[in-house]
């Protein structure tokens, strides 16, 4: 396929359409306010962010606070990409390789996030086309293995995990916030290629 490796085409509803992946950088003030915009959207904030207690998941996230996680987050080596769909910014997906919260490695294992943040974005496929997308990068860089956290609430990103060959492997109670209680994250993993005989 003539792709460049930033772009997917891929199925969004009814239509074929290019994905494009641009890689993050810190200073991007632009995507960075959108990512404060579904940071503190009630209908995803709380499918993707980790809360400790009520009065933490009450607190908005400010654009200083996102510029300082992302500079941090780069820092310590998180490889981030911005989805457009027709140059318009859609959503986010990430990795990191080796993180320390990994369940019981087995390798060289990546650990992916990913947001579709814009509301029409969603249930057409991107978030398919972009862990496919992420999963590349992650070959790329050695990985074996690939984790996912996902709440137990969240059925929508558990089916598309399972849809794409990720299993359950692990189960971290009292992970986030939300509704009055906490609720358990639920890790998923896949094996993303043979290792190389050395
Ligand atoms: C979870 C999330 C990443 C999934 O991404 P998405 O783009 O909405 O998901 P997809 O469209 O690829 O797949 C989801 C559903 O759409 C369906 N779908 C896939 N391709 C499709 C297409 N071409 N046309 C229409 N629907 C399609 C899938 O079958 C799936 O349906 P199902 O729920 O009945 O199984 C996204 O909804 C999201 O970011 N949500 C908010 C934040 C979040 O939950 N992040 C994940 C934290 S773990």
């Amino acid at each position: 396929m003539d792709q460049r490796p930033h772009e997917r085409r891929g199925h969004v509803g009814a239509r074929t359409a290019l994905i494009h992946f641009r890689p993050a950088h810190k200073d991007d003030g632009e995507a960075l306010a959108i990512m404060v915009r579904w940071a503190n959207d009630p209908a995803i904030r709380h499918l993707f962010r980790p809360f400790t207690d009520q009065q933490h998941a009450a607190r908005p996230k400010t654009l200083v606070s996102a510029a300082s996680d992302l500079a941090s987050a780069m820092e310590s080596g998180r490889q981030m990409y911005f989805i457009e769909l027709d140059g318009a910014v859609v959503g986010e997906v990430n990795l990191v390789m080796n993180p320390p919260h990994l369940h019981e490695p087995l390798g060289e294992t990546a650990w992916f996030g990913i947001v579709i943040g814009e509301e029409e974005a969603r249930g057409k496929g991107i978030g398919a086309e972009a862990i496919r997308f992420i999963e590349e990068v992650a070959r790329g860089e050695g990985a074996i293995w690939a984790q996912i956290g996902v709440f137990e609430f969240n059925e929508r990103a558990r089916r598309l995990y399972e849809n794409l060959g990720y299993h359950e492997i692990a189960r971290k109670a009292d992970a986030t916030w939300w509704k009055g209680k906490l609720w358990t994250d639920i890790r998923m993993q896949k094996q993303l290629q043979v290792p190389q005989p050395t």
